[in-house]
């Protein structure tokens, strides 16, 4: 794109520097992340958070000196420790270190790109401080939705969906009345066996199974989208972003991930947001809302992408999406138990201990087998995220 073309020139606002806590900083959302912000002047990374992977923590660490940074994994103290002598970044190690720091480091927005349930108390302390909170965490709210919905509600913090699909149901309903939406409707990409016979999916490999054909994500968001359990949790997270009941939750395929999602309206008016598949639009409307700014990606053109085409979920090849529709049904911990099921079935499988067709079995069988009840606070979802992961990883195939 020319620099010279005067569409992207608007950009004259001096944006006030925002501190920003980055959760998840070495994963596919981290790293888009700060792709986007090192072309976006203004902000300030105060927390850089990980994993496993010290050595990428630490060199991300030299190049963008955070206050402080945190690993889950102990083991990689060492290795933070000897990358970062000369620098005054602190270091905080073990499972807790990533909530500790969203509890406690002064910062102005944080963006949550843990993957799964690690991913809950970071955005919960986020919105108790009356934070914002740019969420591609969607466990998050599928986990605990209504609780991080009544925090937020308390402080005023916002919580700014950083997902492609409800990054463009968002967008589509500024100005718009939310009592004129006659549904929402979620576009899936189908994942890579949108076109396989239903015992052949069965039987899929995960080396298959991570080949993503429109998105390049991290190992157990790709699972959950060759599940369509992925877009299970989208609509679980979109019933507690809009507040919209399930009823008016629809879900279409759409394999060239243009338009993000859609709205229909009462009067029969469809509004959609489009665009070339790229992570980096959603980050960075969510970084910067309620303003836009000028971000220089791929030049696109609207006749690059036709033909749009759309397809009907197909049920019966893709089970997982109803469970999801059930547990908003049910309410209570089912949501907790659906996510901590998930969780486990999707490593048991990248493990090779079981079968694709298995993971929606075993996520079905927790399902039945837990006894729902309120989850009014976060003790209570966790303990059923817990049963719900160890039912599924106790099981014998
Ligand atoms: N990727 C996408 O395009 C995309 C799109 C929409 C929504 N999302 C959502 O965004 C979230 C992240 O997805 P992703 O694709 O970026 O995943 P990913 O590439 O697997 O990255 C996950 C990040 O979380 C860290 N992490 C994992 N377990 C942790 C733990 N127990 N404690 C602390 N940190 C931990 C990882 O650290 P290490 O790697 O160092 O272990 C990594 O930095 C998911 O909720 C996903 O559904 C992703």
């Amino acid at each position: 794109m020319e620099d010279s073309d005067d569409r992207y020139s608007l950009d004259m606002k001096t944006p006030s520097v925002k501190r920003l806590a980055l959760f998840g900083a070495t994963g596919s959302i981290g790293q888009q992340t700060l792709d986007v912000i090192e072309q976006q002047e203004g902000f300030q990374v105060v927390v850089l958070s990980a994993g496993t992977r010290a050595a990428e923590l630490a060199e991300l660490a030299l190049k963008w000196r955070p206050e402080r940074i945190t690993l889950a994994d102990e083991g990689g103290y060492g290795v933070l420790k000897d990358a970062l002598s000369g620098i005054s970044t602190s270091i905080d190690v073990g499972p807790d270190a990533a909530a500790e720091a969203a509890a406690s480091v002064d910062y102005d927005i944080c963006l949550n790109g843990l993957v799964g349930v690690a991913g809950l108390m970071p955005s919960y302390h986020a919105l108790k401080r009356g934070i914002d909170l740019a969420l591609a965490n969607k466990e998050s709210l599928v986990l605990a939705g209504e609780i991080l919905n009544r925090i937020a509600a308390e402080t005023g913090a916002k919580i700014l969906p950083v997902d492609s699909e409800h990054c463009a149901i968002f967008q589509c309903l500024r100005g718009e009345n939310i009592d004129e939406v006659a549904r929402l409707i979620l576009t899936a990409s189908g994942g890579p066996f949108s076109t396989w016979e239903k015992e052949r999916i069965k039987s899929a490999t995960p080396a298959e199974a991570l080949k993503h054909p429109t998105w390049r994500m991290g190992p157990k968001i790709s699972i959950d989208s060759a599940t369509l359990m992925n877009k299970g949790l989208e609509v679980i997270e979109a019933y507690h972003l809009f507040g919209v009941p399930p009823d008016k939750i629809d879900v279409r395929i759409h394999k060239a991930s243009i338009v993000h999602s859609m709205i229909e309206f009462i009067d029969g008016s469809f509004k959609a947001q489009l665009g070339t598949p790229d992570m980096r639009h959603p980050i960075q409307y969510a970084l910067n809302y309620p303003d836009r700014r000028v971000l220089k990606l791929k030049d696109d053109d609207p006749v690059d992408w036709l033909p749009l085409e759309f397809e009907m979920v197909d049920n019966d090849r893709f089970p997982c999406l109803e469970l999801a529709f059930g547990v908003l049904e049910s309410g209570g911990t089912a949501a907790a138990v659906l996510n901590g099921a998930d969780e486990a079935a999707v490593k048991r499988f990248l493990d090779g201990e079981i079968r694709f067709g298995d993971i929606y079995t075993l996520i079905n069988d927790a399902l039945n087998k837990h006894e729902n009840h309120a989850a009014d606070d976060i003790e209570t979802v966790l303990t059923a995220d817990r049963w719900g992961r160890e039912f599924v990883s106790k099981v014998k195939l």
